[in-house]
Order: C-alpha cells, then sequence, then structure tokens
C-alpha cells in the first residue's frame, strides 16, 4: 500500500500545500501574499488573514495536481513553529481538523528543521543528496544557523544569530536603498555589477560559530546616509557598489563562521538551505569554500530553498517513519529556538 502525505505551510508570508506519496513529492502549490511589499516587510495580521483565504484553495490544488482525494490522506503534516504565531494557527487548526475528520496521524514538523530536508526531496529529477553526517548552513528571512546532521530526526544547532538572519540583514539593507521588499533578490541583482571591495564595512569579532548582523547592518546605514548627506542621490548612483559590500560582508561572515565550523568539526560535506541560498554570490563562494577545505557541496534547487510544503512533508515522512505522532489537541509555538 502506498504512503500519503499532505504537507502544510503557513509559518510566515506564504501558504503551501504539497503531495509526498512513499517519499517522492507529486505536488507542491505555494500562494505568495503580495500584501506586505506595500509595508517594507511582513504584516502578522494581514498573514494571518492572507492564509485563511490561501489554504483551502491551496490544499484542494495539490490534491488535484497529485491526482488524489483526500480520503486517500494517510497523514498530515504542518509547520508548528517557529513563525508568526497568528499564521502558524492558521495551518495548524487546519491540519487539526483535517487530520481529526479523516481519522489519520497528525505530524508537527519544526520549520527550521524542515529547511534542511530541502537536500532530500525526491521529484523524479537525478540529483546528488548529502550522506550523514553534513554540516548544513540554513540562511532564510527569520534564521540563521548551522547545524550538524546526523539524521533526518537528529540535528544539532552548532551556532545561530544573536541579532539579525542572514536574510533581515539584505532585506534592511536594502530597504535603506529604497529597493522593496523582500530586498535579497535585488541585492543579489545589482551586486553581480559591483565591486565589493568599493565601501569596506565591519567584520563581526564575535567568538565561536555564532552569528551577528547588527554591526554590519549599522555601518551600512551610517554610510549611506553619510553618502546622502554630502551628495544626494548617491544611493542611487552608488547603488551596484553598495549591493556588492553589503553582500560581500554578510558572505564574508557566513562563511567565516562555516569554515571555523568545518574544521572545528571535520565534517566531510556541507548544504545550504534557506531564502538566502538562492543568492548567486553565496553559491559560488561556498563552492569555493568546498574546493578549498575539501567537502562536498550541496545547494538543493531553489524551489526548495524559500519556505515551501515539500520539505514539510518530507519532514513529515520521517516522523510517521518513528511513529513520532503528534497529539490532536497540539498547538503551535512562536519560538523553538
Ligand atoms: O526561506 P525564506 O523564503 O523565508 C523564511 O523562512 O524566512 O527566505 C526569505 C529570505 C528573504 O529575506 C529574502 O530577501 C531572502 O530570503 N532571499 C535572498 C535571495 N533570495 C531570497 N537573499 C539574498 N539573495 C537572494 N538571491
Ligand atoms: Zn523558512
Amino acid at each position: 500500500m502506498h504512503q500519503i502525505i499532505l504537507g502544510i505551510e503557513s509559518s510566515c508570508d506564504e501558504t503551501a500545500a504539497a503531495v509526498l506519496v512513499d517519499g517522492v513529492l507529486r505536488s507542491n502549490v505555494i500562494a505568495s501574499q503580495e500584501v506586505h511589499a506595500k509595508w517594507g516587510g511582513v504584516v502578522p495580521e494581514l498573514a494571518s488573514r492572507a492564509h485563511q483565504e490561501h489554504i483551502v484553495p491551496v490544499v484542494r490544488e495539490a490534491l488535484k495536481e497529485a491526482g488524489i482525494t483526500k480520503e486517500a490522506l494517510h497523514a498530515v503534516a504542518f509547520t508548528r513553529g517557529p513563525g508568526l504565531i497568528g499564521a502558524l494557527l492558521v495551518g495548524t487548526c487546519f491540519a487539526r481538523s483535517l487530520a481529526q475528520a479523516l481519522n489519520i496521524p497528525l505530524l508537527a514538523v519544526d520549520h527550521v528543521q524542515a529547511h534542511v530536508m530541502a537536500h532530500f526531496i525526491r521529484d523524479g529529477q537525478d540529483r546528488p543528496m548529502p550522506d550523514f553526517p553534513f554540516l548544513n548552513l540554513t540562511v532564510s528571512g527569520g534564521h540563521t544557523q548551522l547545524v550538524l546532521v546526523r539524521s533526518p530526526l537528529d540535528m544539532e544547532v552548532i551556532g545561530t544569530t544573536m541579532d539579525d538572519a542572514a536574510g533581515e540583514a539584505f532585506d534592511k539593507g536594502a530597504k535603506v536603498l529604497g529597493l522593496p521588499y523582500p530586498g535579497g533578490p535585488l541585492v543579489d541583482l545589482h551586486a553581480r555589477s559591483g565591486d565589493p571591495a568599493r565601501f569596506p564595512l565591519p567584520k563581526p569579532a564575535l567568538r565561536g560559530l555564532d552569528f551577528s548582523f547588527s554591526g554590519i547592518k549599522t555601518a551600512f546605514v551610517a554610510l549611506v546616509n553619510r553618502g546622502e548627506m554630502k551628495q544626494p542621490g548617491f544611493k542611487e548612483a552608488e547603488r551596484n557598489d553598495l549591493c556588492a559590500s553589503l553582500q560581500g560582508a554578510i558572505i564574508d561572515h557566513l562563511m567565516a563562521k562555516a569554515r571555523r565550523a568545518i574544521r572545528l568539526h571535520e565534517v566531510a560535506r556541507i548544504g545550504i538551505a534557506g531564502g538566502v541560498a538562492a543568492n548567486s554570490g553565496l553559491r559560488e563562494r561556498l563552492q569555493e569554500l568546498g574546493q578549498r577545505e575539501n567537502v562536498e557541496v550541496f545547494i538543493p534547487p531553489f524551489a526548495y530553498c524559500t519556505d515551501n510544503a515539500a520539505m514539510i512533508a518530507m519532514a513529515g515522512h520521517h516522523l510517521l517513519e518513528a511513529g513520532r505522532l503528534a497529539p490532536l489537541d497540539v498547538v503551535p509555538i512562536a519560538r523553538t529556538h
């Protein structure tokens, strides 16, 4: 008999559903919320409402694309946290109700751990997957972590951010330059034609494997404001070099900590995941680091790096195999780390 799992993601500004049949992805549907762009960031209240609107059609579409009815499902996996509490509540309530109505197991997934599962999504494409153990750099709008992954259910966080996440550093820097939210992809784009050495930014002096991006951000804001005072229009005139310098400083910091972790834990493989893993500069620098340190590098396809439900269903698959079911009265948690 086939094992069919529905995954549901609603932790931030993406409402997503995916269907996994015997561990293979059959459908992966995402409704992104456009309402936040004009506010320069995600507005929690608007996110919850948009999840309410999207969740039924998104799940229906995922089932339709997979060619199954809801009665064929064997389990429902959903994001329990971390994330925006109102947004999480929508996915949690939906998943609980569906599992109860169908009398099937409920699987509560940790969103940050699920990002790591992006490496293992099978969708018919032939792609190398990392053997265990490996080191993962999880970088998104809400998280920045170095994780030792021993198995799908055994992950140890060995480094985390003390302040902003890497994606937040990109987005806040972009905002100062007048670029719309989310600014990360635009910084990436402009940085390609810029000189990263043009505007030196501080290197965070943090011991161990933890990250801090607030120093880079503060210096960048001061740099832009000073430039504008001296020469109005500075941020437009120097946009490429400013983006390249900001991106370079963020990546330098990420790579410095990754190299340290590789050496300290003698890892043979490194992967990246999360929305910032889409950054072309980061991908290039990770490949270089891998060559220099003699470690294998794994970068999942972009669609599985940003928030999606395929990774939630995949994490759920392992929870189900291990018999780790959630009670039907499970509640979401905004912060898990
Ligand atoms: O994983 P994700 O979709 O959502 C969270 O779990 O947070 O990540 C979104 C983040 C945003 O901060 C966005 O600016 C960043 O990923 N991002 C990028 C790029 N594409 C997305 N940052 C830098 N370069 C990119 N190409
Ligand atoms: Zn995420």
